[in-house]
């Protein structure tokens, strides 16, 4: 199975991810987990793909393609998360699907309020070791600062301040919230209000990926 899914930042697209792919038995593809493992590497270039990062600013089309390109020329299931994010990343993701001969079964887009993204941003935590979240409110860890999973620390994302927020739910309702239509038009795409309860959001989609396929 291959998934694509789509939504704001903090529309819970990782949390549902993982859920998703640990109940199908897909890999999950997180280009922005990617990104953040790759800057750990302190050269030049990785330097400049952070600072991009922490304003808020998208990676260029070309180097994302290139990543997602290698990525799933080595796997066939799926679940991408965070890719596609422009129109042209969408039309070179089906390219791609298309030369492999493996094209996206479905397309799940989460839909959250901008107000309640903004609570969920700033209330978050993350393990950078393991790639864990969690909210002071909504998923508090066991331990405060110390990531349930693995024990590692846990950090704010530097994205995550409010005026950064702001800046990235703009980009996203401009550049990445019309690729929806795409999906759509292919009739692949499953829409889901993101505000109820995270499990039951999982439920719910897989009831209707288990309807699909
Ligand atoms: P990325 O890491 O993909 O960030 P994002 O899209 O902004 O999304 P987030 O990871 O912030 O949110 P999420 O939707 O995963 O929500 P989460 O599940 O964590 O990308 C980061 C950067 O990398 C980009 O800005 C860009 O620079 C670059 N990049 C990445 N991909 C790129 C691409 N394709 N092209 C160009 N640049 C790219 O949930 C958020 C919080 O809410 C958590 O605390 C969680 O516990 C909580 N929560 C989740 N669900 C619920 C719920 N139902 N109820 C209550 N709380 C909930
Ligand atoms: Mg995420």
């Amino acid at each position: 199975m291959r998934l694509v899914i789509l939504g704001a930042s903090g529309a819970g697209k990782g949390t549902q991810a993982k859920a998703l792919a640990s109940h199908f038995g897909l890999r999950h593809i997180s280009t922005g987990d990617v990104l953040r493992e790759e800057i750990k590497k302190d050269s030049i270039v990785c330097r400049a793909l952070k600072r991009l990062m922490d304003r808020g600013d998208l990676i260029p089309d070309e180097i994302m393609l290139s990543i997602v390109e290698v990525i799933l020329s080595e796997e066939n299931n799926f679940i991408l998360d965070g890719f596609p994010r422009t129109f042209s990343q969408a039309l070179a993701l089906n390219a791609i699907c298309e030369r492999l001969g493996a094209p996206i079964d479905a397309a799940v887009d989460i839909h959250v309020p901008d107000e309640k993204i903004l609570q969920r941003l700033t209330g978050r935590t993350v393990c950078p070791s393991c790639t864990a979240m969690f909210h002071k409110e909504y998923f508090p860890p066991k331990v405060t600062g110390v990531c349930d999973k693995c024990g590692g620390g846990l950090i704010q994302r530097p994205d995550d301040t409010a005026e950064t927020v702001q800046h990235r739910l703009k980009l996203y309702h401009k550049l990445t919230e019309p690729i929806a239509d795409l999906y759509r038009r292919q009739g692949i795409l499953i829409s889901v209000d993101g505000t109820g309860e995270a499990n039951q959001i999982t439920q719910d989609l897989i009831k209707a990926l288990e309807e699909r396929f």
